[in-house]
């Protein structure tokens, strides 16, 4: 795909689907601006993400948010060519204040909207292109068919993708997603929240073979995953190692390098089986928070070795990894070559959106 920057739409995306709020402003697959307001430290506390706290941060947060990322971009609205916004899936409180104000904006500046699924955000992730020239007049090459992997606090998918916005979900997990899966365990060592990035840094530290994690579903002859076999085992392992004296700081480091590695381990195996199904795939990209993890990228890199010559793609920043409104309006991007608009009368938040009802 060859990008003429000066006809392409300039699309102003917003972002609340959990616990972010986030605000970007894209020119096709180029992203001009994008702020996150992170609520990391406001959830700490809880261990977990707070519906009622998100929305109140979503509330303080939107509309700095959208006029810092049109002050960043250097734009202002007359320039902007449509509005685009997280439906869903994710918090219901939380996507109604993204929702809401995208409508409000469309009525007020007279802009089309465009509805965008969270999970297509992640998965086109990986298109995203910097701001720098030389990088941004590249062509975009798609080898199709491609797997696309979703791996985050709210999802773990694998998903073929036949063409954009043409989707199968192959597997996805059946419980936990692997990203909570490594928060939940991560709690248990108290390791703050979200505990994924502290662990990548621990697992360094430690040996991944010292304690053995069971491999689930190696008889299900389905590409889903299940993570909340790994956390039980995890509870009663640390519950009989702490049974006479607290762990020490190589027990910790140990059990974070085990955990990840189980975790990983799981993912690879099935997308090992999705391989030997699926030999034609000519990419492999990657999604969510947990692919910012620098030893998942390195072990489903091997992974695809093994069968193919073809190449994973990752986001151009580990930023684009977790929650942000940039993937939305890269999403908005290919909805609006399409003439995909949502009326703002009528769009409501759908927290429960899936890949399938695109
Ligand atoms: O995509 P995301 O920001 O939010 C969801 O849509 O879920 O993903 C957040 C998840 C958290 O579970 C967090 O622990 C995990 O991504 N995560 C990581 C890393 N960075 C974030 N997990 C492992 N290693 C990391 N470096
Ligand atoms: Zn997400």
């Amino acid at each position: 795909m060859n990008q003429n920057k000066t006809a392409l739409p300039i699309i102003l995306a917003i972002d609340t689907s959990c616990d972010d709020t986030s605000v970007a402003i894209t020119q096709g697959l180029i992203v001009l601006s994008n702020v996150v307001a992170s609520q990391t430290q406001l959830h700490r506390p809880y261990g977990g993400v707070f519906p009622t706290v998100a929305k109140q941060a979503h509330v303080e947060n939107i509309d700095p948010g959208i006029n810092l990322a049109l002050k960043k971009a250097q734009l202002n609205w007359s320039q902007i060519g449509a509005i685009a916004v997280t439906q869903g899936p994710g918090l219901a409180p939380a996507l109604e204040i993204g929702v809401e104000k995208a409508k409000a904006l469309t009525l007020e500046f007279k802009k089309p909207l465009i509805a965008v699924n969270h999970i297509e955000g992640h998965l086109l992730s990986v298109l995203a292109q910097p701001k720098i020239k030389k990088l941004s007049t590249q062509p975009q090459t798609f080898q199709f068919p491609v797997l696309s992997m979703i791996v985050s606090g709210g999802h773990t998918e694998f998903i073929l993708v036949k063409a954009i916005g043409d989707y199968e979900i192959l597997g996805q997990t059946v419980d936990d997603a692997a990203g909570e899966c490594l928060d939940k365990i991560g709690r248990m060592l108290d390791l703050g929240y979200p505990a994924g990035p502290v662990m990548e840094q621990f697992a360094k530290l430690g040996n991944p073979l010292i304690y053995k994690f069971p491999l689930p579903m190696t008889e299900t002859h389905n590409f889903n995953l299940s993570f909340s076999g790994l956390k039980t085992h995890a509870r009663n392992l640390i519950e009989s190692l702490t049974q006479t004296k607290p762990l020490t700081r190589q027990q910790i480091y140990d059990l974070s390098a085990s955990i990840q590695y189980a975790v990983f381990r799981h993912i690879n195996y099935k997308l090992n089986r999705i391989i030997l199904e699926y030999p034609d795939l000519g990419q492999f990209w990657l999604g969510g928070g947990v692919a910012a993890n620098i030893t998942l990228r390195k072990s489903l890199r091997e992974t695809i070795s093994q069968h193919s010559a073809a190449k994973l793609l990752v986001p151009y920043t580990k930023r684009l990894c977790s929650d942000n409104a940039a993937m939305i309006g890269v999403t908005a991007y290919f909805k609006f070559m399409k003439q995909e608009f949502a009326d703002p009368k009528k769009l409501d938040r759908q927290p429960r959106l899936s890949l399938k009802m695109i």
